[in-house]
């Protein structure tokens, strides 16, 4: 055994736009594929959760930052800049400052969990909260990036989707070949889009390699009620949901994401604030995991799915948790009914411990 290496240098082979290239990292990918026991009990299918949480930023983000790093970092940048709902940011500041460039960063006003925020601005990056929504942030972003010497490092950089697409790999590697069903949450789509490239690539020869899985699965995209652009077929111009993440009213990669649904034979559905909440809680209390509320959208979908009886007994299914828990812990400290969790208080007595933990 060795030490991770990051994915850059785990999947050069399948990166061959970066040969020759030396990586930003900061050993991103290489995640937990969790068995989620509950989850397998109660869907009659065999449930695995890929914890992208613990990535070094705590999201996904980092499998396609350290590509756009390095591919900005290659061709001479100085530096970059990308719109985000927290995470992106997070994460371009932390692979900047291990490429030695400078980061701005574009934020909607008031909405950006106060974890993902801190991390931008402990990373030293510039960080601008925009009077206005991502897809607001992000058409900014992209008009400095095209007339000022700033590299754009948003997943409509292609680079971006290359590193992200490692995620499909390690899930095949790990299991031995693709699962049945592939269900992820939706935002700006970019990470729906590189999962499939991923699996695409794993299923058929690419580059001279030999297939590594026998098929592919169907993507399962699920979109918050809120900020469902796709599922309704417009843009939605006020996007609202708690899962600030996916906050966002008209996705970068939407075409993509509708190519990932057709080609794979697959769904791209909502999920309610309630349900996305409630897989929050499931997956705290039942399997242990602990995520970011954007990131039980993929959850909430398969509970929906089940319960809707499009999953057959027996399939495999893969569902992709985005983000850690702690960047944004305050939905843990709220009950189902959206009262506050007080914390129960005892004096320095085993007694009086004893009592309120009902041993007595
Ligand atoms: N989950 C989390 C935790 C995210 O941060 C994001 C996107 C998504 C899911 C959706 O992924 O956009 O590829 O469909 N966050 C972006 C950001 C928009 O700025 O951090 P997507």
């Amino acid at each position: 055994a060795r030490p991770w290496r990051g994915v850059i240098e785990e999947y050069r082979e399948r990166l061959p736009f970066l040969a020759g290239v030396s990586a930003v990292t900061l050993g991103e990918g290489g995640t937990p594929l969790v068995r989620a026991h509950a989850l397998s009990d109660r869907t009659g299918c065999e449930v695995w959760l890929k914890c992208e949480g613990v990535n070094p930023t705590g999201s996904f983000k980092d499998r396609g930052m350290t590509t756009a790093m390095t591919v900005a970092a290659a061709g001479g940048a100085k530096a970059v800049i990308c719109a985000s709902t927290g995470n992106t940011s997070a994460s371009a500041a932390a692979y900047a400052t291990a490429a030695g460039l400078t980061c701005a960063v574009l934020v909607p006003d008031g909405k950006i969990a106060m974890g993902k925020l801190s991390q931008a601005i402990a990373h030293g990056a510039t960080l601008l909260q925009v009077d206005g929504n991502f897809d607001d942030c992000l058409t900014l972003a992209q008009k400095l990036a095209e007339a000022y010497p700033v590299e754009l490092v948003n997943s409509v950089n292609p680079a971006r989707i290359e590193g992200q697409k490692t995620a499909s790999f390690e899930i095949v590697d790990a299991l031995g070949d693709a699962p049945d069903i592939h269900c992820l949450p939706v935002g700006n789509a970019g990470n729906i889009t590189a999962y499939w490239k991923g699996y695409g690539e794993y299923a058929v020869e690419t580059g001279g390699l030999a297939p590594v899985a026998t098929k592919r699965p169907r993507m399962w995209g699920f979109q918050a009620a809120g900020a469902a652009p796709i599922v309704l077929g417009h843009p939605v111009d006020h996007p609202e949901t708690v899962a600030t993440a996916i906050r966002i009213g008209n996705p970068a990669s939407w075409k993509q994401a509708l190519a990932a649904r057709e080609e794979s034979g697959g769904q791209i559905d909502s999920v309610t604030d309630t349900e996305i909440l409630a897989a929050h809680r499931w997956l705290s209390a039942r399997e242990g995991v602990f995520v970011e509320p954007a990131s039980a959208a993929s959850v909430a979908g398969l509970l929906k799915s089940a319960e809707a009886g499009l999953l057959d007994a027996g399939q495999t299914v893969v569902c992709t948790v985005t983000g850690h828990g702690l960047k944004d812990p305050q939905w843990a400290l709220q009950n189902a009914d959206g009262s506050t969790v007080e914390p129960v208080r005892v004096q320095v007595d085993a007694m009086s411990v004893a009592g309120a933990l009902g041993l007595t």
